[in-house]
């Protein structure tokens, strides 16, 4: 018998900063029925917030007392950050630059986790994205993705998307892909057992598809 087969549906996708992962996330989310949480505003909202108070965000312990005390309310259109909306600014450039930095600090990883595992608790499962997903915040989900895509592949989409110098954009992933595969707590990594999905030179519906091929095959 399916021991899982009353389980909320947990699907986790980690993987690099633009290969794709939310586009596919939402995507595979509407076709499912699920809803969707994407951890990264969840960490680009904390940094907010501690750029709001002043606090460098590389201060460990001032950055540790402010983020237990932040509220971030999520939906699927915008992002509140303590009662004001910030959608826009936390993909501004003051944002971007300091979320690594806020990301490694250990208690805005705790506090973030455990928020992360009550919203799908309250929406009986759900496509959860981020990089630590399918090893820290659900290690038993049924289906873990790690989606990527080349370096070069990933700076053009961005440029499609918001412009800017593809080399200049490559330069910069490459330096956050760093970052975040470096850091000492919850480096972005393939989970154990997680299916690595390369989506350069695929397009979205194809990659949705395969997913769900490859759901079904997990049931
Ligand atoms: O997915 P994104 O680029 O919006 O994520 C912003 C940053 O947050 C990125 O530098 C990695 C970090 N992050 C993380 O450390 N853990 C997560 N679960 C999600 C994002």
């Amino acid at each position: 018998m399916n021991e899982r087969v009353n389980e909320p549906l947990v699907i986790a996708i980690d993987g690099p900063a633009g290969a794709g992962k939310s586009t596919v996330g939402r995507a595979l989310a509407d076709r499912l029925g699920l809803g969707y949480l994407d951890t990264g505003a969840m960490y680009r909202a904390m940094t907010f917030a501690v750029q709001q108070r002043g606090v460098a965000e590389g201060d460990l312990a001032d950055v540790a007392a402010v983020a237990p005390l932040v509220s971030i309310e999520i939906d699927d259109t915008r992002v509140c950050v303590d009662g004001v909306d910030a959608t826009e600014a936390i993909r501004g450039r003051d944002v971007t630059e300091g979320v690594s930095q806020v990301a490694a600090n250990p208690v805005v990883r705790d506090v973030l986790v455990e928020r992360q595992r009550t919203w799908v608790t309250d929406h009986g499962g759900g496509v959860v994205e981020g990089r630590d997903i399918g090893s820290v915040v659900f290690p038993d989900a049924p289906l873990k993705l790690y989606i990527t895509a080349s370096p070069r592949v990933r700076a053009e989409r961005r440029v499609n998307q918001v412009g800017g110098d593809v080399d200049e954009v490559e330069a910069s992933i490459i330096k956050r892909d760093r970052f975040d595969t470096s850091r000492e707590h919850s480096p972005l990594t393939e989970a154990t057992g997680a299916v690595v999905v390369d989506t350069t030179g695929m397009a979205i519906d194809e990659v949705v598809d395969h997913i769900l091929e490859l759901l079904e095959r997990t049931r």
